[in-house]
């Protein structure tokens, strides 16, 4: 038996001696998967980068009346911008909520739903804001409608808020994000970010 598998290795070296291309081609296979190998862990253990742009739009809103006109309360359709180009892997959010408001006064808020954007993209999310009551409180329609009249910009502040993001290390992320009701340039303007871990933006 022992004899029989000696032979056996004699005749696999005899073959790579005879053939001298052959052990060139064990040796850049093996130089190939090592380099694979090499890369694959460094991939593995890279780091997670949160995506650093987002933007916020309106598309839709209604109930934006003077409050005894109003049939509706006002209601914020809010799409949420993540660009994750030059991330090498979906970045995922557990959603918490979004507030709107206008003037400083606190207008509509509502539920951000969980969401996976693909590498490279920029995903949109949407969410819906609303308030209870009806309409607008009659100085903040007076205000709104004078901007409109003058044809200035109609600003919405819009906080975006989630437990967490792909690269956050479990910290909520907050969004600081300006949307344009009326007026140009509509933008898109990029929200401030917050709540990043430091040393994510150094290795930036
Ligand atoms: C908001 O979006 C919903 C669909 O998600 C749509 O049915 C509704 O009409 C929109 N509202 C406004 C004010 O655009």
């Amino acid at each position: 038996m022992a004899a029989g598998l000696l032979e056996d290795d004699d005749d696999q070296w005899d073959f790579i001696e005879k053939h001298p291309w052959a052990k060139h081609m064990v040796i850049t296979i093996a130089i190939l998967f090592f380099v694979a190998s090499v890369s694959y862990l460094l991939w593995v253990d890279q780091p997670d980068f949160a995506p650093r742009e987002y933007w916020v739009k309106v598309p839709g809103v209604e109930g934006l009346e003077r409050s005894d006109d109003a049939v509706a309360a006002p209601t914020f359709n809010i799409t949420l911008r993540v660009n994750t180009e030059g991330i090498s892997r979906a970045v995922c959010g557990r959603g918490d909520r979004v507030d709107v408001a206008y003037e400083g006064v606190p207008l509509a808020h509502g539920d951000l739903p969980d969401f996976c954007v693909p590498p490279a993209t920029v995903g949109s999310i949407p969410a819906v804001a609303s308030s209870e009551g009806l309409g607008l409180p009659d100085e903040l329609y007076e205000r709104m409608e004078r901007q409109r009249r003058r044809n200035e910009r109609v600003k919405l502040a819009v906080h975006v808020r989630m437990h967490e993001i792909t690269g956050s290390r479990g910290s909520p992320l907050l969004l600081s994000c300006t949307a344009i009701l009326h007026g140009r340039p509509k933008g898109p303007f990029l929200c401030e970010v917050f709540g990043l871990p430091r040393d994510d933006f150094t290795m930036l």
